[in-house]
């Protein structure tokens, strides 16, 4: 099953950071694969824009290298690279300054969709949207595309949205999520919506609990300066996890348009509890005691040997409102767990009453939700056990796998950034987020960092490469409840 590309028209798209490590990896090799499918058309332009005083063709030289390392299967293929290179531009410019600005507005052409990426430090981004208008470079269609993180805190994020909201409309400011974007994250609402088979099971009468986890095997990398002053709470909780907890929970949206899905998304983050202390257990990584030399645990890793930022975080939420009153949902996130997996497991209750024998097995419907590697949903069913053996239950997943389901483009589904790219130049804001959605999460986020920090709480250790620390399993525990296990 080949999806269709829809060829986009022709923008204009300015990439501000575009030589970072986010546009390197991600921004530039998205739009590539864009072009090559034939959906970014070659009268596009992609226009560099950074501190760094650079010619069109260091630029250039730039982008190749990265799509050589982050597209190469793309780059490989005769004239593609070459026929991108020609959209490619560069422009030197000063975020707090004047220079370059107008040379900027001398490459952009009237009438096209014309979109400022900040690829940037949030510090920066009252800064941009102020020279962009100062320097007339907003036209009847411009669009701000901003990354996260959106804010540190609540407090932050409110004067980040003003900010935008002195430059620019709502309507024009596209905020990202990359799990939105996720082939998987997007398939939810169709499975929800698109069938008559779950929404009436949907609710806290048939679903005991859902648990959504989002383990990684990378440490923090390069990014510990950041991540040290963030950690798990403020880096996936608030915004990546809160959002699949959003699509999970949300009401039906009237359509799927914009502000109807991300009213309903809202209405859940304001009908979440506060969540205390003891349904939260936080980690930290150490190294393996018996391989060391492997990987280095968190503290050394950030240089930082007191640090008390966790790496991991396992939290139950309650959502107070008529469909979930009484269902949790079990959230976790962590660095240098086991296995690199994202899913969501909708954990359905127990029969009421069971006609078979005990002896027979009892079984309750998980649907579960792979989002990342392999991704694709899987319902387990109860079926008789084959054979005449008597009346005997097993569990079998009805397994739909993308990646046999669909062919080519479940095996390699577009990158998240390839289809959100298109949103915006579409003009398309259902898959990002509202400024009142980032604050609410905020909102949310804030006192259970503040609770932590007030106990002053450490962070429990738990070894490279295992599923979390042993807090987190206590947690279930004592609900009799089980984490389903992280397989990659
Ligand atoms: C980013 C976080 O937003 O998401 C990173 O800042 C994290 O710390 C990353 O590693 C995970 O994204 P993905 O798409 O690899 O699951």
């Amino acid at each position: 099953m080949a999806s269709r590309v829809i060829p986009v028209e022709p923008f204009d798209l300015i990439v501000v950071g575009a030589t970072g490590d986010l546009g390197r990896r991600k921004i530039l090799p998205a739009l590539f694969r864009r072009f090559c499918a034939g959906q970014m058309p070659p009268q596009a332009r992609v226009i560099g824009a950074a501190r760094s005083k650079m010619s069109r063709d260091e630029f250039r030289d730039v982008v190749a290298g990265a799509l050589r390392e982050f597209s190469p299967a793309q780059a490989s293929e005769a004239g593609a690279l070459a026929g991108f290179l020609d959209c490619v531009d560069y422009q030197a410019i000063d975020a707090r300054g004047s220079s370059g600005w107008p040379e900027l507005g001398e490459k952009l052409s009237p009438g096209r969709v014309r979109a400022f990426y900040f690829s940037v430090g949030p510090d920066l981004f009252g800064d941009l949207a102020r020279r962009i208008r100062e320097f007339g470079l907003v036209s009847d269609d411009t669009r701000i595309v901003v990354e996260k993180p959106f804010g540190h805190d609540l407090a932050s994020a409110r004067a980040l949205n003003v900010a935008l909201a002195e430059q620019f409309e709502e309507r024009e400011i596209y905020r990202i999520d990359h799990y939105l974007g996720k082939e998987t994250v997007q398939n939810l609402m169709a499975v929800r919506f698109g069938n008559m088979l779950f929404e009436p099971l949907w609710n806290s009468q048939y679903v005991d609990h859902i648990q959504i986890t989002v383990a990684e095997t990378v440490g923090v990398g390069g990014r510990g300066e950041y991540y040290d002053g963030a950690g798990a709470m403020r880096d996936m909780i608030q915004n990546h996890l809160m959002q699949l907890l959003c699509l999970i929970a949300m009401e039906p949206p009237a359509k799927f348009e914009p502000d109807s899905v991300r009213d309903e998304k809202l209405k859940v983050i304001r009908a979440l509890d506060a969540v205390p202390p003891h349904h939260i257990v936080r980690g930290q990584y150490t190294a393996d005691p018996a391989h060391p030399e492997a990987a280095a645990g968190y503290r050394d890793e950030v240089g930082h040997p007191r640090s008390t930022t966790e790496s991991y975080v396992a939290l139950k939420a309650h959502i107070s409102n008529w469909r979930w009153a009484g269902t949790p949902f079990y959230l976790r996130t962590g660095k240098r767990l086991v296995a690199r997996s994202s899913v969501i497991n909708v954990m359905f209750k127990d029969a009421p009453h069971s006609i078979f024998d005990a002896d027979a097995g009892r079984h309750a419907n998980i649907l579960t939700i792979r989002l990342q590697p392999n991704e694709g949903i899987t319902l387990h069913v109860t079926i008789k056990e084959p054979g005449p053996g008597g009346m005997r239950l097993v569990d079998v997943p009805l397994d739909m796998s993308f990646a046999e389901a669909l062919g080519p483009d479940g095996r390699d589904p577009a990158d998240a950034y390839e289809r959100l790219i298109m949103d915006v130049i579409r003009g398309n804001q259902t898959l990002f987020m509202r400024g009142d959605e980032v604050e609410e999460a905020w909102a949310w986020t804030d006192p259970v960092i503040a609770g932590w920090q007030s106990r002053g709480d450490v962070p429990k250790p738990y070894v490279i490469g295992s599923t979390g620390p042993t807090d987190a399993d206590l947690l279930m525990k004592r609900d009799e409840r089980r984490w389903r296990g992280i397989n990659p």
